[in-house]
C-alpha cells in the first residue's frame, strides 16, 4: 500500500496545477468580488442593481463590455464601470459563463 502512496500524491499534485492552468480566468473566483453586490448567487437587488440571476451568458459578456466601454448601463452604471474597467476579455467570458450558470 505504501508504494502507490507517493504516485497518488504526484498525481493528486498534477491534477491541481493542470487545472490551475486550464482555468486561468475563473469565473467562480473572478465572481467573489461581485457577489458583495449581486449575492452569492446573483439573485440580489439591494443596490437597485437587477439579478443577474437567469441572464444568459451573451447578455452578461455585452453588458460587462458595455461598462468597460461606458457605452452602457443605468442610473448607477459608475459602480459598475468601476468593476468592469479592471476585467480583461477572458475575465468577462469566464465571470458570464459562470454567472449564467448560477
Ligand atoms: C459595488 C456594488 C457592485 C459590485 C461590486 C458589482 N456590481 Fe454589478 N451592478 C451593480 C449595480 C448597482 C448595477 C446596476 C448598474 C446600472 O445602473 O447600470 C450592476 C449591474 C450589473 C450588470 C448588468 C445587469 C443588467 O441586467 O443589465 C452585470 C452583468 C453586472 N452588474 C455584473 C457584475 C460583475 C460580473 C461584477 C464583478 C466583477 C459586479 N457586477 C460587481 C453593483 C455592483
Amino acid at each position: 500500500m505504501k508504494k502507490l502512496a507517493l504516485p497518488l500524491a504526484l498525481a493528486f499534485a498534477l491534477s491541481v496545477t493542470l487545472a490551475a492552468a486550464a482555468f486561468a480566468a475563473d469565473g467562480k473566483a473572478l465572481y467573489v468580488k461581485c457577489a458583495g453586490c449581486h449575492g452569492a448567487d446573483g439573485a440580489k437587488t439591494a443596490l437597485g442593481n437587477k439579478s443577474l440571476k437567469g441572464l444568459s451568458a451573451d447578455t452578461i459578456a455585452q453588458a460587462l463590455a458595455g461598462y468597460k466601454a461606458k457605452t452602457f448601463g443605468g442610473a448607477k452604471k459608475a459602480m459598475m464601470e468601476g468593476q468592469a474597467a479592471k476585467l480583461s476579455d477572458a475575465d468577462m467570458k469566464a465571470l458570464a459563463d459562470y454567472i449564467s450558470k448560477l
